[in-house]
């Protein structure tokens, strides 16, 4: 299976943004990347259901959903009416994380974790098998446009082994600073879906760039 790609729609242009989706819709990429923020689990607020109804209207792929929220519990019902696919809430904001991943799955979505850079994957050890995605933070949650962090490369290798290990079917994302050359190594060492953003939106072709990226 060829790599999946998610851009990133926090960078595109939030004043052309049917134009914007709609490059995404005629492009090669597989899912929108939707990247929700609330100023509280991490420093910065980006955008929330109005805004995703907006995207939904116009998005002919799936919406993956990468909540950077504290307690995403109360709003799982909400994230599925705005047309979430996949939902995925970070180890770190969910005491009860078995509790929100069941949540999650009975609301209809396919479910995920994220895993910031300083989580190690062997914190999903006793739930991987209950998860469709895990999001591997290659820079830390909160704004576009970072450093890669290539400790990520590493997590992506103990993530699929562990995968294997349990005979999961769970597919591994990884999300800040990818480009074609971190990309390359994520796909070696086992990533199936890349998130890019900045190097998406702010290349001078976005859509030939996504199949760059496509072919990794
Ligand atoms: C960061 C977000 C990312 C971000 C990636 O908190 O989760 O999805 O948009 O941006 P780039 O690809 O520019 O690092
Ligand atoms: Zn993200």
């Amino acid at each position: 299976m060829s790599v999946l790609i998610a851009p990133s729609v926090l960078s595109c242009d939030f004043a052309n943004l049917a134009r914007d989706v709609e490059m995404i819709n005629n492009s090669q990429a597989d899912w929108f990347h939707i990247d929700v923020m609330d100023g509280v689990f991490v420093p910065n607020i980006s955008f929330g259901f109005p805004v995703m109804e907006a995207i939904n209207r116009y998005a002919k792929k799936p919406m993956d959903v990468h909540l950077m929220i504290a307690n995403p519990d109360p709003y799982i019902a909400e994230f599925k009416k705005c047309g979430a696919e996949i939902l995925t809430v970070h180890f770190e904001a969910c005491t009860h994380l078995h509790r929100t991943i069941q949540a999650i799955k009975a609301a209809g979505m396919k479910a995920g974790v994220a895993l910031n850079p300083h989580t190690p994957v062997s914190v999903l050890e006793d739930l991987i098998l209950d998860l469709d995605l895990v999001l591997i933070m290659s820079v830390n949650p909160g704004f576009g446009g970072q450093k890669f962090i290539t400790n990520a490369i590493k997590k992506v290798s103990d993530c699929k082994k562990l995968i294997v290990e349990k005979g999961a079917t769970t597919l591994i994302e990884v999300d800040g600073g990818v480009n074609l050359e971190t990309g390359k190594s994520l796909v070696a060492a086992g990533a199936d879906v890349l998130v890019a953003g900045s190097f998406v939106f702010g290349s001078s072709n976005p859509n030939e760039t996504i199949s760059a990226l496509k072919l990794l």
